[in-house]
């Protein structure tokens, strides 16, 4: 079973969590960059561009991808949370690339509030298998220990659920 991790990140969070979870999985990993450069919004200036791209239903162009998803049987997606959702990047990924068929692991990281995010995500991924959720609370500032912990234990969870639904299927 080939498994990739896809993300997004603007200030390091859910590119922590995705690291881990490539590294104990054993997954390829593929970050979703935008072509206009966002890594030099700091501050207020970062809340005010997202929360407008988030507003005006942006949706960004992506450099291009150097793994294709559809080679992949289970995929991990992650975003951060932006206005109680997933980013635009996210959303442009969803749009330009129609999986189906696919085991699906999600994740979001945030600072309190995750709103209906996770929600989201799986109405725009239909056709597909939620195999796991979760959620971290901002993990660089929080806890880099307990979140790598708990990302470790729930990626188990899900490696033991597809083992288990592929020896059924054989
Ligand atoms: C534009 C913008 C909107 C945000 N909206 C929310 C929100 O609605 N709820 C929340 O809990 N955190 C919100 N945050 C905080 C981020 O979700 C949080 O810092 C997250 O860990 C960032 O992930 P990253 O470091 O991978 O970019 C927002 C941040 C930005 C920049």
């Amino acid at each position: 079973m080939k498994s990739l991790v896809i993300y997004y990140s603007l200030t390091g969070n859910t590119r922590f969590i995705s690291e881990i979870i490539s590294r104990i999985s054993g997954s390829d990993i593929l970050e979703l960059k935008l072509k206009k450069d966002d890594s030099r919004l700091k501050g207020f200036k970062k809340y005010f561009w997202g929360g407008m791209q988030v507003y005006m239903k942006k949706k960004p162009e992506l450099m291009l991808f150097d793994k294709n998803p559809q080679d992949y049987d289970l995929i991990f997606i992650g975003t951060p949370v932006w206005a109680w959702r997933h980013t635009p990047a996210i959303e442009t990924f969803f749009s330009n690339i129609n999986l189906n068929n696919k085991k699906i692991a999600l994740f979001c990281c945030h600072g309190g509030g995750k709103g209906k995010t996770l929600e989201k995500m799986k109405y725009r991924l239909g056709g597909n298998e939620i195999i796991g959720e979760i959620d971290f609370k901002e993990p660089l500032r929080y806890g880099k220990d307990t979140g790598s912990e708990r990302v470790k234990a729930w990626v188990g969870e899900i490696v033991k659920k597809v083992n288990a639904q592929t020896l059924k299927v054989r």
